[in-house]
């Protein structure tokens, strides 16, 4: 793939002027993801920003993002192609209105397919960004599938013959380690482990993200956020719960956070109710002491 990017520093600006703020092993892995041709997959826990770098690869290489989501169930109907068989039936009904009866061949050939995600970004002629989100999600059976696609880049649909890649999107995979993903499929792929930011990067991706957020207000929620995720609960609250809640108490026209404002806003960080209940009252009065006496 021919990248307008030179340098890794060249890919983090450009990441960067998207809003997107990479730390220098991950835009190291997704540098050399982009000139050794190969798949990257990105691993890490919910809202850590895994999906988002695909949009902004998309964006930066001026390309088209294909997305497929995966899901328990996933198939090659949904992955792949489909044969359209509405359009099949009334092409059926049009010919018998003429007193003639449709060839198989025509039937099915290359009018009559759905063009799933995986096809899509093969036949694509200018490369595309084609994500393969939330990996873990899919069985066994399709991870498989999916490695089988990611080496040879070609789909051989029986009717139609073998369609090849001129040339091969750039792939992005993530999973959020509901499960383990399969070593084959990771070792074909350059990998690399997105963690939670640093209190740094993420007051940076807030105000970037939330402009309209007064400075002190950001820093404030960013520290909350940062001792929270060191809570013992079921489910700590990721990057896009930040700027939801940043959003939500610009909304409210907040300029500092209290201990009532942030018990009525906990539902926005916050998506089960036993984390709600353990974090509300004295928890959060105990966070906001430590991060006024950070600030
Ligand atoms: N490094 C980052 N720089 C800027 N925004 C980020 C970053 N990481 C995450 N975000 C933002 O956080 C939100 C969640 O990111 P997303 O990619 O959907 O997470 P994931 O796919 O890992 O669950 C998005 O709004 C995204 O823009
Ligand atoms: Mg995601």
């Amino acid at each position: 793939m021919k990248t307008p990017m030179k340098s890794i520093d060249e890919l983090q600006a450009a990441l960067r002027d998207r809003h997107y703020f990479a730390d220098r092993g991950l835009a190291t892995t997704i540098f050399l993801a982009l000139h050794l041709g190969k798949p990257l997959f990105l691993e890490g826990e919910a809202g850590v920003g895994k999906t988002e770098v695909a949009k902004v690869l998309a964006a930066i290489l001026d390309t088209e993002l294909i997305r497929l989501q995966c899901y328990e169930g996933l198939d090659v109907h949904h992955a792949v192609y489909e044969w359209n068989y509405t359009r099949q039936m009334m092409h059926i009904r049009l010919m018998e209105t003429q007193g003639q009866r449709p060839a198989e061949a025509e039937l099915f050939g290359p009018d009559f397919l759905l063009r799933r995600p995986l096809l899509r970004a093969i036949e694509h002629v200018k490369p595309a960004v084609l994500l393969i989100d939330e990996v873990d999600r899919s069985d066994e059976e399709f991870e498989a599938f999916l490695l089988e696609i990611l080496s040879d880049f070609q789909i051989t649909i029986p009717e139609i013959g073998t369609i090849k890649a001129v040339q091969p999107p750039v792939v992005v995979v993530t999973s959020n380690r509901t499960r383990e993903v399969h070593d084959a499929l990771k070792r074909r792929c350059l990998y690399a482990w997105i963690d939670y930011p640093s209190f740094e990067r993420e007051l940076e991706i807030v105000l970037s993200k939330v402009p309209d957020a007064p400075a002190a207000l950001a820093r404030e929620i960013t520290a909350f956020v940062q001792e929270l995720r060191q809570a013992d609960l079921y489910k700590v609250p990721g990057i896009a719960e930040t700027l939801e809640w940043t959003a939500a108490l610009v909304a409210l026209d907040r300029d500092a956070l209290d201990e009532s404002v942030v018990g009525d806003t906990l539902g926005v960080l916050l998506k089960y109710r036993d984390d709600i209940e353990k974090v509300q009252g004295d928890e959060v009065a105990t966070i906001l002491g430590r991060v006024r006496a950070g600030a």
